[in-house]
């Protein structure tokens, strides 16, 4: 049975590497994963006087997290944390209160980096929010990834074959654990 993913690039610059990644890990994922990108660039920053009457805006990010079997969070690290815009927008899919879109949603946590610990301040970040949200995490195997420039084509393709092997193993681990978790909380989808 296919699956929808949706994914969540972290960065809004328009040369943004982790964008680069999430094309390749889109192209090297099992073919039962179908992604679809949830933007978060048209939010506006959130406020809790917004609960009593959502914007459209974060209504359509509320749903689009909510019709996805799984989300796979694409993200930079800036200044050792989530990055502002990546963080307002899991704040909307939180709220209102008692309506947290990313209770029981299997989430995977990536990103990559120039520099030689490949977002992993970041993931350690997001991981307590997520925790938070009872949103269950991947794990293992993690994925900090230093970013080679020539190793990446414009639309994601993958040159360097040790670089898309890992990114592979990732996505099939990924995919398993979508369906672990979907056998527990929706039987009749898997
Ligand atoms: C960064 N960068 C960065 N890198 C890192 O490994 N750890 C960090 O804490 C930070 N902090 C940071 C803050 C800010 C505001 C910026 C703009 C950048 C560098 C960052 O990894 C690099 O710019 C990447 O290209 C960002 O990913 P995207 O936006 O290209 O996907």
């Amino acid at each position: 049975m296919t699956h929808q993913i949706g994914y969540i690039v972290g960065s809004l610059a328009r040369g943004s590497i982790n964008r680069t990644l999430s094309q390749a890990l889109v192209r090297l994922a099992p073919a039962d994963l179908e992604f679809t990108e949830i933007p978060i660039g048209n939010l506006p920053l959130y406020s809790w006087d917004y609960d009593a009457d959502y914007p459209p805006e974060g209504r359509s990010f509320k749903a689009a997290v909510e019709a996805s079997d799984g989300l796979l969070i694409v993200s930079p690290e800036y200044n050792r944390s989530i990055p502002g815009a990546l963080k307002n927008a899991i704040d909307w899919g939180s709220r209102p209160w008692g309506q947290n879109s990313f209770a029981r949603k299997p989430v995977g946590i990536i990103g990559a980096s120039p520099g030689g610990i490949g977002t992993a301040v970041m993931q350690s970040s997001m991981r307590a929010v997520l925790s938070f949200l009872d949103a269950p995490q991947l794990n293992s195997p993690e994925a900090y990834i230093t970013y080679v420039a020539d190793d990446f084509g414009v639309d994601g393709e993958v040159s360097n074959d040790s670089t898309a092997g890992f990114l592979r193993h990732y996505m099939d681990e990924y995919c398993a654990f979508v369906q672990r978790v979907l056998a527990v909380t929706a039987p009749g989808h898997i």
